[in-house]
């Protein structure tokens, strides 16, 4: 694991959302059956408005490709307009012309999410691993729901969620909000064959300034992937605006 610094590609607010939404369109056309790994939260949510739109501009479908959710919260119903599989559903599969080959999701539902885990990487094993997951990053350094502490060979499991990710499910609108959650592993994304961190805003600054120039630690899960070959920050200014550049 190297310890190099990984420059992150700055992108101004204002366009930060449609250079993000072209380049996944432009790797879409390049490699039609992707098996692509998708977060939910606020940062992918402008380029799942605009996907749909760009896809047809450039005459490409998802048809052929695989879509993996990142991660998902436990003991909230199905449907339950916070879940990750709901959000990811309504804001980009359900909005997409022709549906992806395939969703893999977490079976939460069928009351042992450790075995869903199990399953879950098996069936990425099954299909040849993931080409491409997108990340965003929690105000806690995580990525996924691999929360503080969390070591390189952590793999797909449950998590008891902190504090700071409880309150942002809050936010989001799960009242009281969940304490547990399933995630794909650090092991299972570093394994992937790119890796694409995304980070928007001013309040993500000081966290993103820790995770590209901080020590690559557990404490701060996004540094590990400074390891990652194929890694890619896209960042837009507000996010930049703290690092040393
Ligand atoms: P956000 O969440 O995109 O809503 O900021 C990112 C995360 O907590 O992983």
């Amino acid at each position: 694991m190297t310890e190099a610094r990984r420059d992150p590609e700055v992108v101004p607010a204002a366009e930060w959302a449609d250079e993000v939404t072209e380049a996944l369109a432009a790797r879409i056309a390049a490699q039609p059956d992707l098996v692509l790994c998708l977060p939910t939260g606020s940062t992918p949510e402008p380029i799942y408005e605009r996907l749909p739109d760009a896809l047809d501009r450039l005459g490409v479908s998802m048809a052929r490709v695989t879509v993996v959710l990142l991660d998902e919260y436990l003991g909230l119903p199905a449907g339950h307009r916070i879940r990750c599989d709901s959000q990811l559903r309504r804001q980009l599969i359900d909005r997409l012309d022709a549906p992806p080959a395939a969703f893999l999701s977490f079976d939460v539902d069928g009351g042992d999410p450790a075995a869903a885990c199990v399953a879950f990487d098996a069936e990425i094993a099954a299909i040849g691993g993931l080409d491409l997951v997108i990340l965003g990053l929690g105000m806690n350094g995580h990525i996924g729901m691999n929360e503080p502490g969390t070591p390189t060979d952590a793999s797909t499991r449950v998590i008891e969620l902190t504090p700071s990710t409880m309150e942002a499910a809050r936010q989001y609108g799960a009242d009281p909000p969940p304490k547990y959650g399933v995630t794909l592993g650090m092991a299972e994304i570093l394994a992937a064959r790119e890796v694409w961190l995304l980070a928007t805003g001013e309040r993500k600054a000081a966290i993103l300034r820790e995770v590209l120039e901080g020590p690559v630690t557990a404490d701060v899960p996004g540094s590990l992937l400074r390891g990652h070959p194929g890694l890619r920050v896209i960042a837009d200014d507000a996010a930049a605006d703290s690092l040393a550049g």
